[in-house]
């Protein structure tokens, strides 16, 4: 340490020093210290600020390496909107979104376009108040995101102090942050050798990161950013195009995604989405699509957006997910928490998006036949964004005769009890309540976030559990003791304690969360939630007739018997009796319907909905007054449907009932329609 200079002004100089070399590092990727140098430095301003505390600053560059863990993440509201975007799968389906913007304004015609490829990550958006960091909130619902500022300050190439001049005072940021294919291979590298389980690929690595309690876990996973909007919450951006945008962000301090271009017009934007359409996959990033927007800021304003979900002035065209084609070595079949079995093709290793795969969903044996998928054959293996790959057909001109058709076993490969096929189901199920591998499944979700959200119970720890002997069924988590997690690997004492803390703590999860949890056929979130209410407690449900469970509105025949008939069985009356013994699961709120704009509507939910949670869906249309049911029939006003809805869609078709997206059902809760 210099002696000439005081404390204060050598911490000033560091954090300047460090700060500068964090920017040539990650945003303008041209390092000015050696790690070494950096390092050094590093270490000298941690022991200054340890030896003077009130020197003490949230914006040194040492506390990005994380805060203290918390306990939960609060909630935020975003100060606009956080939209989502169109897609267009094809040069065609681009032309056909630009004309659709020229009839809402003519302009568009002519205006230039601004294209930059499309991260495959999560949205972050950051408030800067006079040129500092304030806070970093996740999308969330688009309305409503997490707060993790404390994880934002460890993304190296994000700002906590702007560069430069110009912002507005007060201002959001969003972009993408996102984890490089090199940082998920070298944390999956760290995670082996911790014996946890790999991280599947670069989008969830990244959106989990975010949402981590502990900072220091975040930085583990060496995320980055992308800025790509600014959202002016007061004061102004000078800027009247969207690439100046982007030239302000560079400015400041943010990273830029480096291929951005303009272009003059469409037919420059289809060249360009002709040529990365191969070269995506060479980037370092995993990327999906280029993102495709009118360049002049004021088309933005005129064009506005769609169901306030998405801009009209801009799109994403989206190139068709990574394929490979591998030998299928095996067919396995695993057991699922209900019993159902569902087969997983064992596939000779292959590089896939980013990552070698050696297993993928084959979703039900009925379709291994139907399309006829034979072992030793060559297939067809994509990932379309979610983590699983799936096999989608043979390459049958590959075949020389040696391929064999797959055999469905006849009795559960796990626990040798003969497989079941209920009438008019495409499934098999194991029909064994206490086989194992149903066991491990179900203790599983049993722990899931809308289950009974223990934190810190994840597939790793519960396998561990189990295969230690701790846990056999659910009520067994809630005898677990420190010293029986402390003779575990990876258990410190705090952890244990965290996890004992944790456990103890969902207790007090409702009833509706338990009755989920439980893994009965048929119970998803929104029917758990009307047994629940209707019943308000555990004791109340085993005790209910089967008619009195019919008699709740939106629970069928079907569900009432599977309920009925699941809390006789004698090794779940078992579990019910410890699982009370143990204060397992909290009385129901009930809750009155009949008011509120949808007062007296009865509604389905059925498919994926683009950006809300089936659970939260269901939520929001009570609270506006209407009632959810599990199944279509003619007193079913409206359903809700989304990506893959099935058979509910098609029997509202049939029946002539009302059908919406998501969309639509937002603005009917905001009373808009
Ligand atoms: S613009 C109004 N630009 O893709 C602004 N989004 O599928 C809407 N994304 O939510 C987003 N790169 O998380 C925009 N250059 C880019 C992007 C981008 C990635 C993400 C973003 C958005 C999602 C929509």
């Amino acid at each position: 340490m210099t002696s000439d200079v005081s404390p204060a002004a050598r911490a000033a100089e560091l954090r300047a020093i460090l700060a500068r070399a964090n920017h040539a590092y990650y945003t303008l990727a041209a390092p000015e210290l050696t790690d070494a140098e950096y390092d050094a430095l590093f270490r000298e301003l941690q022991a200054l600020e340890a030896a003077h505390p009130e020197l003490d600053d949230p914006e040194s560059p040492t506390r990005r390496v994380g805060a203290p863990p918390v306990d939960e993440l609060p909630k935020a509201r975003h100060g606009q909107r956080m939209l989502s975007l169109a897609n267009a799968m094809t040069n065609d389906e681009l032309a056909a979104w630009l004309e659709r913007a020229v009839r809402l304004d003519a302009r568009a015609a002519t205006a230039p376009l601004s294209v930059e490829v499309k991260i495959d990550g999560a949205a972050l958006a950051l408030t800067y108040a006079d040129g500092v960091l304030l806070r970093g909130v996740t999308r969330g619902d688009g309305s409503e995101g997490e707060d993790v500022t404390p994880n934002v300050r460890t993304i190296l190439d994000i700002p906590t102090r702007l560069r430069g001049a110009g912002w507005p005072a007060r201002m959001e940021v969003r972009g993408e942050a996102y984890m490089p294919r090199a940082a998920l291979i070298a944390v999956n590298r760290e995670r082996a050798a911790l014996g946890l389980d790999p991280l599947a690929n670069p989008r969830n690595a990244a959106a989990g990161g975010l949402r981590q309690l502990d900072a220091a876990e975040t930085r583990r996973r060496r995320l980055r950013f992308f800025a790509f909007q600014v959202v002016p919450l007061e004061g102004a951006l000078t800027a009247t195009t969207h690439g100046e945008v982007l030239e302000r962000l560079a400015a400041w301090g943010f990273s830029i995604e480096p291929h951005h271009r303009r272009c003059a017009d469409l037919a420059e934007v289809q060249a360009m989405a002709d040529a990365w359409e191969e070269r995506i996959r060479t980037l370092p990033y995993d990327a999906d699509g280029l993102v495709v927007k009118l360049d002049p800021l004021a088309l933005h304003a005129e064009l506005g957006t769609t169901g306030d979900r998405e801009p009209k002035w801009a799109v994403a065209r989206k190139f068709p997910p990574p394929a490979a084609v591998t030998r299928l070595l095996d067919v396995q079949l695993n057991v699922g928490r209900t019993g159902a079995l569902a087969p997983r093709a064992l596939l000779a290793p292959v590089p896939l998006g980013g990552v070698v795969i050696s297993h993928a969903t084959l979703h039900n044996e009925a379709l291994i036949a139907q399309r006829d998928i034979r072992i030793g054959d060559w297939v067809e293996v994509i990932r379309a964004g979610e983590v699983i790959p799936k096999v989608v057909r043979s390459v049958t001109e590959r075949r020389d005769g040696r391929e064999r058709a797959y055999e469905p076993p006849a009795d559960c490969p796990v626990c040798g009890t003969p497989i079941v096929q209920p009438e008019g189901e495409v499934a098999r199920y194991c029909p064994n309540a206490t086989c194992p591998g149903r066991g491990q499944e179900g203790l599983i979700h049993f722990c899931g976030r809308s289950a009974m959200d223990i934190a810190g119970l994840g597939e790793e720890r519960v396998r561990q559990l189990v295969d230690a002997g701790l846990v056999t069924t659910p009520a067994d988590f809630y005898r677990l003791t420190v010293d029986e997690l402390l003779a575990l690997d990876g258990f410190a004492e705090q952890s244990a304690t965290q996890l004992v803390a944790a456990i103890d703590a969902s207790r007090a999860r409702p009833l509706s969360a338990l009755l989920f949890a439980l893994g009965i056929r048929h119970v998803g979130e929104v029917v758990a939630r009307l047994v629940a209410r209707r019943f308000g407690t555990l004791a109340a449900v085993r005790a209910a007739t089967l008619e009195q469970l019919e008699a709740v509105a939106g629970v069928g025949p079907t569900i009432a018997a599977s309920v009925h008939a699941w809390v006789r069985e004698p090794a779940h009356a078992r579990l019910l009796d410890a699982l009370a013994a143990r204060a397992v699961g909290a009385e129901e709120p009930r809750v009155a319907t009949g008011e509120g704009p949808l007062a007296g509507k009865a509604f389905v939910l059925t498919g994926t909905l683009p950006t809300l949670s089936r659970a939260e869906a269901g939520a929001r249309i009570e609270a506006a007054g209407g009632r959810i049911s599990g199944s279509v029939s003619r007193k079913t006003d409206f359903v809700v449907a989304g990506a893959d809805a099935g058979s509910k869609l098609e029997k509202a078709q049939a029946l002539g009932v009302a059908v919406l997206d998501e969309a639509a059902l937002l603005q009917m809760l905001d009373g808009s329609a």
